[in-house]
């Protein structure tokens, strides 16, 4: 057998390997999943999750059914859960903040309608806590560049910014999202599966930090390996036009909107000329993403509900998907409505959050300038 020759030939190898690498990778990160959730039964001490959302628009159904709703249910397990309003973050890839101070304070509105209760979890922004933010000096010593210009989903959002040019910030994020999870030890990271590299990331830095500058207490690594939760067998709900829910698509339905709103805008959603509803989620996406939708609304099996459709066409489905998810966020929506009335207690919980996250950052500085040999 001869092997590969021209460099084309060579550079499908390598993709082929990535792919198969990228493959084992996420069976390896859903096997230590299950691991952690059987764990996480038995002894919900051990572990302090850490999660995040940038404020770059309003939180949808995306991230509800995606991510929300597995916190609070972390949170409910009684798993010390701390969530993070990645405001640096927004500024990676786009020219200003946008309206980030009212995006931030119906993010808080979100969360305490989703279930995220304030005397349990806690809720911080990055800017407001400095000792986080200077972790990444000494972790930017751990990195080199070309390591930094790998990683898959930096590639994926440079590419989606179409032809802007890299900013430092893009390119280092993976590693300020380390000092994110590390600054407060989690050790449980719940996330969708594009985040995996950003949490082998974190694993490189911690490791390397102990390899190179050592520990502040003999018997203990300062930061610990964290692992990511990938949630079983999770659906993704699509945007309504049948591609990646985004808020820079405008394919996304907003926990805040109204039920009306919700139903003009499933009204919209792309389907196909099929009367006969059935769930094929890759060759009828749009309409299995509208059987998701009722299905994680209501619990049932999107076959079942297929199959109870039958020759009721778009027409029926897309009435079902509005009456379930209106339902199914009635409770958020009333909550979410009062809350936003009291701004000032949206403030407080976060002004709470953020002395939290400061205490315990700057605890993590202090270990890390003690393995450095830099207190003075
Ligand atoms: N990058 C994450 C996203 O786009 C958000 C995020 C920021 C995050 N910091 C984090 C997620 C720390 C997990 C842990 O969804």
């Amino acid at each position: 057998m001869t092997g590969p020759t021209t460099e084309a030939e060579l550079e499908n190898v390598a993709e082929a390997l990535a792919q198969a690498d990228s493959g084992a990778s996420l069976a390896r990160s859903q096997r230590r999943s299950r691991e952690i959730e059987a764990q996480i039964e038995r002894d919900p001490s051990q572990f302090r999750v850490l999660t995040g959302d940038r404020p770059t628009g309003q939180l949808h159904v995306g991230h509800y059914f995606g991510s929300i709703i597995n916190r609070v249910r972390l949170q409910n397990q009684g798993v010390d859960t701390l969530v993070l309003i990645a405001d640096y973050q927004v500024i990676t890839d786009r020219d200003g903040v946008g309206p980030i101070a009212e995006r931030v304070i119906a993010m808080v509105a979100d969360y305490l309608a989703a279930g995220i209760d304030p005397e349990r979890s806690l809720i911080f922004t990055h800017s407001a806590v400095p000792a986080l933010n200077q972790l990444l000096l000494p972790f930017l010593s751990l990195v080199t560049d070309a390591e930094l210009r790998r990683n898959p989903t930096v590639k994926a959002e440079l590419d989606a910014t179409g032809g802007r040019p890299m900013s430092g910030l893009l390119l280092t994020y993976p590693v300020h999202q380390a000092a994110d999870i590390l600054f407060c030890k989690a050790n449980v990271v719940p996330v969708g599966k594009d985040q995996l590299p950003h949490l082998e990331q974190t694993r490189v830095v911690a490791r390397r930090f102990d390899e190179r500058y050592g520990r502040a207490t003999p018997d203990q690594p300062v930061f610990p390996q964290a692992d990511a939760l990938l949630s079983e067998g999770a659906i993704t709900i699509l945007g309504l036009d049948g591609t990646k829910m985004s808020k820079s698509r405008g394919n996304t339905i907003e926990l805040g909107m109204d039920a009306e709103t919700t139903a003009k805008l499933i009204k919209k959603a792309v389907t196909d000329s099929d009367r006969h509803i059935t769930y094929d989620p890759v060759n009828r996406p749009g309409v299995s993403n509208l059987l998701n939708l009722v299905a994680l609304s209501t619990g049932q099996d999107p076959v079942a509900i297929a199959a109870e459709i039958g020759d009721g066409g778009a027409g029926t489905l897309k009435r079902l998907a509005t009456e379930a998810l209106n339902e199914r966020l009635r409770a958020h929506r009333a909550r979410r409505l009062e809350l936003m009335a009291e701004p000032g207690y949206l403030h407080e919980v976060l002004a709470k959050g953020n002395a939290r996250a400061n205490a315990i950052a700057d605890q993590t500085l202090l270990e890390v300038r003690q393995a450095m040999h830099m207190v003075y």
